[in-house]
């Protein structure tokens, strides 16, 4: 079978030749395991930290051995686990570029072909919509009266954020992204009544001309300086929630994100980093909440798909580099065999 490796030990942000993909012997089922063909494998930003060894103190994988890490949806073909069932469709985080996968039980998630699209359960209804549930709803706990402002907005976390600000009541939704396209999904698709795109001249002014009444909520998935941008638009007593520093993640060295104390002080405003492991046992309470949302059209998602565990390496330069418009998902093989 073809499995995604590095080629070498890295110590800066991935690019598509620092990936090979080879041949490995398929893996047995193990034993109260399962064994699972990977269909589609999710790309996202913290792999590339994790490949150098900066995140969550989780090891980066061995060169020319093990699989790059990613989260996959596959199909079980042998079974040796108690409520798991050849044919049965898995969510696992700890999938990896590879076309099948040996899990033990508690690594796998049973998922539900019938509730979306398959390619569905590694974006919007899979770790990066969790992300965003969990933030809105559970932190931030967004509802009517709430501005809320949130960067990378064209992305899988940032796009499903404003959505279901929407749909819990949020008065005002406003997003910043990257490029006029990037801004036309996130007010087209997604409904955001306004996107600031940052790439262009006079992007602050007009940051402050779309949040006239300030905002009530931040949502910061980029750096510590816009999380600190935010916050001067901040009515008081706002919610900011922290969730990413993708614009940190390949700096030469590793910074300390300072914030504005003074500003966090005055504002009388309330942070909250986020860490989506905490939310994982409330998968599928999250996914029964949304699944209704995406077949009714109010919660909608884009993908940036490429074919063949090939293509994996391009895509995910891509992504390191923001270029990816939504969800950077790779679909390994076909859905029916
Ligand atoms: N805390 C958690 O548990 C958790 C879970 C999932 C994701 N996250 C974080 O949430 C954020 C969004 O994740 P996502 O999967 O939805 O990613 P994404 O939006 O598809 O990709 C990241 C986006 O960040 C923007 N960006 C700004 N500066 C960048 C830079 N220097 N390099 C690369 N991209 C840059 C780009 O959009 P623009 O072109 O629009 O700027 C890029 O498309 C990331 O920070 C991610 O690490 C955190």
């Amino acid at each position: 079978m073809k499995l995604g490796t590095l080629k070498h030990a890295i110590d800066h942000k991935p690019v598509a030749d620092d990936f090979a993909i080879i041949e490995a012997d398929r893996p047995t089922c193990p034993e109260n395991g399962i064994l699972v063909r990977v269909v589609h494998l999710s790309l996202d930003p913290y792999v590339g930290s994790r490949l150098r060894g900066r995140h969550m103190g989780e090891p980066a994988p061995e060169p020319m051995k093990r699989a790059i890490p990613g989260a996959i949806v596959g199909q079980v073909i042998e079974s040796e686990a108690a409520g798991f069932a050849e044919g049965d469709w898995v969510h696992a985080m700890e999938g990896g570029w590879q076309e099948y996968v040996a899990l033990s039980a508690s690594e796998a998630r049973k998922i539900d072909p019938s509730v979306a699209p398959l390619a569905a359960h590694a974006g919007v209804l899979g770790m990066p919509g969790l992300t965003a549930w969990a933030g809105i709803t559970q932190l931030a706990k967004v509802g009517a009266g709430d501005t809320v402002l949130i960067d990378a907005a064209a992305g899988p976390v940032g796009g499903t954020v404003g959505q279901i600000a929407r749909i819990k009541g949020a008065d005002r939704v406003v997003g910043i992204a990257g490029g006029p396209e990037k801004c036309a999904l996130v007010t087209g698709a997604y409904g955001f009544d306004a996107c600031i795109d940052y790439k262009t001249d006079g992007w602050r002014e007009r940051l402050a001309d779309a949040l006239p009444d300030g905002l009530s909520v931040f949502f910061e998935n980029v750096s510590a300086d816009m999380a600190m941008l935010a916050l001067t638009h901040a009515r008081l007593y706002a919610r900011g929630v922290l969730c990413g520093l993708v614009d940190a993640y390949h700096t030469d060295t590793q910074s300390q994100h300072p914030l504005n104390a003074g500003l966090i002080i005055g504002k009388r405003a309330q942070l909250s980093g986020l860490v989506v492991y905490d939310f994982y046992p409330r998968w599928d309470e999250y996914i029964a909440e949304a699944a209704p949302w995406i077949a009714s059209g109010q919660l909608k998602f884009a993908e940036d798909r490429a074919g063949g565990l090939e293509q994996a390496p391009a895509l995910f330069e891509r992504l390191m580099n923001g270029k990816n418009k939504g969800k950077a998902v790779v679909t390994v093989a076909p859905e029916q065999v």
